[in-house]
Formats: structure tokens, C-alpha cells, sequence
């Protein structure tokens, strides 16, 4: 077997699964010839207690990066990440990454590691439900009209339990202690993680440098209780709408909270998911939903990710 050296970048929700599910999986990368093996994982208290294989080399110092054949990013922000990627991309490794606000906010810094096919990024956008995938290829060769999107599982989780009675300060508590929630989960509530997440999939749609600063943004924080519930009596739904169209010349992107039917095939997809309908002129209306945060649904699409490299896919190239 050819060993593969993997670092890893954080070690909380997703990254204490990936751990798992790089072990769990040894068989498929076995099949495939290689033997993973984790030369090093970063996080700020290696005294925290963690659920992580036994041996596994925590520690606060990174310079196990140096040894690595390839890094995976998940331990979220931007300046601190991209720190740490820019001069490994530069020696010409490959990154897997979730964090979609080091996509969006850092995009020109990354762009060419992406168009390079050094950059792999599936779990960046609805976590384990494969849409970069998709619209990196196959999608391409139909043009694209629109995207309307649920990108955010806290929100999603947040709204689905405000019309069952919960004030909004408790369904945000528990969306955090379920491992959904960004640090800080304003990043969530005002709007933003959907507009990272909107912005990353512009630029295999709409224009390969779209700008994050782009996406009107409006999150939930206005939306209260009464608005829920009295929506709920006239048979609609709150949801955090995420949506990419042409407007003119170029695109409109824009986040909002919006009162939709409740059976409007965003609603009906079951509560908690994600969902993305995208139209496009060949490819006639798709439809994506399924879980889109959360730890193992997470580390799944960055494990994925790996195989794919190891088999020697390229990583998601946006538009050139
Ligand atoms: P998390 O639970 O907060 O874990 C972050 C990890 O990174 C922690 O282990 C932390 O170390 C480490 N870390 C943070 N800053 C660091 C620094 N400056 N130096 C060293 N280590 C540092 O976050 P998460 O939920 O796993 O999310 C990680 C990334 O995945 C984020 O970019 C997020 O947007 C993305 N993502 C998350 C989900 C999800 O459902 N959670 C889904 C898709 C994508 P300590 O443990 O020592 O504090
Ligand atoms: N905080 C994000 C969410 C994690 O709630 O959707 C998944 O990207």
C-alpha cells in the first residue's frame, strides 16, 4: 500500500468525524492502494477532552503541515486558515476544506489553487448532499437560469422548531449543542454562512470570480415567534431563502427570510434538510435536498473528497 499523509486542521464537530470515518473507511482506500495516515492534528487545548482514536497526535503546533501529501482545513474563520493553506497551496499540494467563509471572504487568494484543481471543497455547501459536484461538471453544459436555495441547517432548525412553540433564543441553543451552529452563530442568524455558501456556488453558475460582497444579506433575527406562528395559520412557512438569478447583464444574489406556501417544494422536503432547485435551460429544473450540517454528514463529503483525490480527480474548478 502507498501511504498517504494527511494533516488535519481542527478537531471539533466535523473534524473528531473525520477521524472516525477515515478509520472506519480504511478498507475503500485500501482497495484503492493506500494506506491514510494522519501525521498531525491542529486545535487551540489539546487537554479538551475529545472522541478521537486512540493516538491521535493533537497538537497546537503546526509545523506537521511541512510532512503532509495533503491537508484537510475545518477548523473554521479566515485569517487563521488561510495563514496556514497559502504557503502549502503555493508548494503545489492539495487542500480539502469545509469552510466556505475562507472561500468566499479569501477568494482571491484561492481562486488559482481552484482553477489549478488543487482545491476540493464538496462539504463547503449542504455538508454531505453532493451540489458542487454536480455543478462543477455535468451542469456546465446546460446554461444556467436561476438557483433558489435552504443553504443554513441552523436556521432551518431554528425556524422548523419556532412553529412547534420554541422561543428562538432555546432552538438557538440547541442548534449550537447539536454541532450545527458557526462560531459565531451570528454567522448563521444574520444570513452570512448562506451568503458564503451562495457565493461559492456563483462561481461554477454565474461568473468564476463572484464577489461574496456581492449577496444582499438579510438574515432571521427579525423574524419573532407571532410572525411564525401567524404564518403557520395561514398555511406558510418562514424559511432562509438563498437565491441567484440573471438581472440585466449580470446576476442578482440576494439571502432573506421569506413566507413560503407550505407546499412549496422547499417546505416539503422534511424539516432539517437543505434543498437547492436549480434551472437550467437544457437541464430543465433539479432538484437537491438532504442533511446540509452536522458532523458525519460533514466528514462524509470530506472523505469523499479524499478518495476522489487519491483516485486522481481534480479538486472543483469554478468557472474559468
Ligand atoms: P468547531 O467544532 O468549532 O471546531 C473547530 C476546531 O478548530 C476545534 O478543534 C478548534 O480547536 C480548532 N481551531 C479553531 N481555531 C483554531 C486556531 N486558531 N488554532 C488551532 N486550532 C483551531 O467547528 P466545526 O463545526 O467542526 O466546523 C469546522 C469548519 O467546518 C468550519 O469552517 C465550518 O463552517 C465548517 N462546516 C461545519 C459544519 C457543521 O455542521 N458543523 C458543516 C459544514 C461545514 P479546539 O478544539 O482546541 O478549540
Ligand atoms: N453552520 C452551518 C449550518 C453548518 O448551520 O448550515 C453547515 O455548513
Amino acid at each position: 500500500l502507498k501511504t498517504v499523509t494527511v494533516g488535519l486542521l481542527g478537531c471539533g464537530t466535523v473534524g473528531q468525524d473525520v477521524l472516525t470515518l477515515l478509520q472506519r473507511r480504511r478498507d475503500i482506500f485500501a482497495d484503492i492502494g493506500v494506506r491514510v495516515v494522519v501525521a498531525g492534528v491542529l486545535v487551540r487545548d489539546t487537554a479538551r477532552a475529545r472522541n478521537v482514536p486512540e493516538g491521535t497526535p493533537l497538537t497546537t503546533d503546526p509545523s506537521f503541515l511541512q510532512e503532509c501529501g495533503v491537508v484537510i482545513e475545518v477548523m473554521g474563520g479566515t485569517t487563521r486558515p488561510l495563514s496556514l493553506l497559502h504557503p502549502y497551496l503555493k508548494s503545489g499540494r492539495p487542500v480539502i476544506t469545509a469552510n466556505k467563509a475562507l472561500l468566499a471572504e479569501c477568494w482571491n487568494d484561492l481562486r488559482d489553487y481552484a482553477l489549478a484543481g488543487k482545491l476540493y471543497y464538496e462539504a463547503s455547501v449542504m455538508a454531505g448532499t453532493p451540489v458542487i459536484g454536480p455543478m462543477s461538471t455535468v451542469l456546465r453544459a446546460s446554461r444556467f437560469e436561476s438557483l433558489q436555495a435552504v443553504l443554513n441547517g441552523t436556521c432551518n432548525y431554528i425556524l422548523t422548531q419556532m412553529e412547534g412553540g420554541k422561543e428562538y433564543e432555546q432552538a438557538l441553543a440547541e442548534a449550537q449543542q447539536l454541532g450545527y451552529a458557526e462560531d459565531p452563530p451570528t454567522l448563521d442568524v444574520g444570513g452570512f454562512d448562506t451568503a458564503h455558501k451562495l457565493a461559492v456556488l456563483a462561481r461554477f453558475c454565474a461568473d468564476g470570480d463572484f464577489p461574496y460582497s456581492a449577496v444582499q444579506v438579510q438574515g432571521i433575527e427579525g423574524v419573532t415567534l407571532s410572525m411564525v406562528q401567524e404564518a403557520a395559520q395561514a398555511g406558510e412557512k418562514y424559511k432562509l431563502i438563498a437565491e441567484l438569478k440573471r438581472e440585466g447583464a449580470g446576476w442578482k444574489a440576494t439571502v432573506s427570510p421569506q413566507r413560503l406556501p407550505a407546499n412549496h417544494p422547499i417546505c416539503t422536503v422534511g424539516a432539517g434538510r437543505n434543498v437547492l432547485i436549480f434551472q437550467g435551460d437544457e437541464c430543465g429544473e433539479l432538484f437537491f435536498a438532504g442533511g446540509g450540517a452536522g458532523g458525519m454528514i460533514t466528514a462524509s463529503a470530506i472523505v469523499g473528497d479524499l478518495l476522489d483525490l487519491m483516485i486522481g480527480f481534480p479538486g472543483h474548478v469554478p468557472l474559468h
